[in-house]
């Protein structure tokens, strides 16, 4: 049994980790502030489900309210943070304080009180900017951009490129992360991921579109596309991403130091279309789509290679992206 310390506990990836590593009988401990919008529902559902668990509602900013707890964990998994583009945009500082300066403060509370601790990072496949030098081609028969340089996915081997205040402030701790374990031996692990979706997701227009397009749907609500549709991701089921925590917590003297490129990958890649041509099969909905013009920087294409995680970690994805949003939209009828 080890004592996990997860922040941002109570969003998305945090309840799912919650899930995942209670059942294994780890002593978790959750630090979040609320700031994220529709994650009381979740702290409710954790309170109830899991009575055993300590929830500190406090911001990472300030690692005094949970410095007890920090010194005694085992593992600490950083996920809180502002997670949206178009927020860093409207609000740098915000951005700058909730991620940059919050997992700072982080890396340096461990660092000074709990050096040997597991540190899990969840960085973001947006440390590799908009991918411009790369060739596309818009595939018309299957509504998608198809990435000609790199046909098999992005590597870690992938030029850096910092655009908007988000990329920037995940893209400097990702690199303190790793710095950390260089120059005073810490136990980091990044991982720089895809999108990730399934329940508990409160998805918005602006972050977890897979989640806010599949609940616009459910209510018969429009869509709004940011550019023409055709954009490609590759989407990862949560519960994939959280055997992936796992493996790196149990292999960690072979991984310190890494950073992994974690998505979908090439078999679970569709364009926004086709997730909406899948939604409306799957709920028999059909939703009035609107398009407006394509967001600074956004991503024509994005595939995870995943060839680096499944050397040293053995993992790949095991859910089908269709599976994965039959789980999502049964999580949503019954709890939105
Ligand atoms: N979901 C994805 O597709 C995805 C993809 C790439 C990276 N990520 C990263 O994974 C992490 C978790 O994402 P998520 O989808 O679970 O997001 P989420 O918004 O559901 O969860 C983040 C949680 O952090 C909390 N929080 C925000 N600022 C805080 C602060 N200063 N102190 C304490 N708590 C704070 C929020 O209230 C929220 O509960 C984020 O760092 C995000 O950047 C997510």
């Amino acid at each position: 049994m080890r004592k996990i310390l997860i922040t941002g506990g109570v969003g998305f990836i945090g309840t799912n980790c919650v899930q995942y590593f209670a059942q294994q009988g780890h002593q978790l401990v959750l630090v979040d502030d609320f700031s994220r919008v529709g994650v009381k529902q979740n702290a409710a559902y954790l309170r109830q489900h899991f009575p055993q668990l300590k929830l500190i509602k406090a911001s990472v900013q300030q690692p005094a309210k949970y410095l007890t707890e920090l010194k005694q964990a085992q593992v600490v998994i950083h996920l809180a943070g502002q997670t949206a583009v178009t927020t860093s945009i409207k609000n740098p500082q915000h951005d700058f304080n909730n991620n940059l300066m919050a997992g700072f403060k982080l890396l340096e509370t461990v660092r000074k009180h709990n050096p040997k601790a597991v540190l899990l990072y969840a960085s973001t496949n947006k440390v590799y900017g908009d991918l411009a030098h790369h060739q596309f081609k818009k595939d018309f028969s299957k509504e998608q951009y198809l990435n000609l340089t790199v046909p098999q996915g992005v590597t870690e081997q992938e030029q850096i490129n910092l655009i908007s205040p988000y990329g920037c402030s995940k893209g400097a701790v990702d690199f303190y992360w790793q710095d950390y374990a260089r120059i005073y031996g810490l136990k980091t692990v990044v991982f720089r991921q895809s999108c990730i979706y399934g329940p508990f997701q409160m998805g918005v227009e602006d972050q977890g579109w897979v989640a806010h397009f599949s609940k616009q749907i459910l209510k018969d609500q429009p869509i709004t596309i940011f550019g023409d549709g055709f954009q490609v991701r590759d989407l990862l089921y949560v519960g994939d991403l959280i055997q992936a925590y796992d493996l790196a917590i149990n292999k960690i003297a072979q991984v310190k130091g890494e950073v992994f490129n974690i998505g979908g990958g090439v078999k679970n890649s569709f364009s926004l279309l086709n997730v909406i041509e899948l939604l409306q099969k799957q709920t028999k909905h059909s939703v009035k789509v609107d398009f407006a013009s394509a967001r600074a920087g956004d991503q024509l294409y994005f595939v995870s290679a995943n060839q680096r995680i499944e050397k040293l970690l053995g993992w790949q994805p095991q859910t089908k992206f269709v599976q994965g949003l039959k789980q999502l939209v049964a999580w949503q009828k019954k709890h939105l």
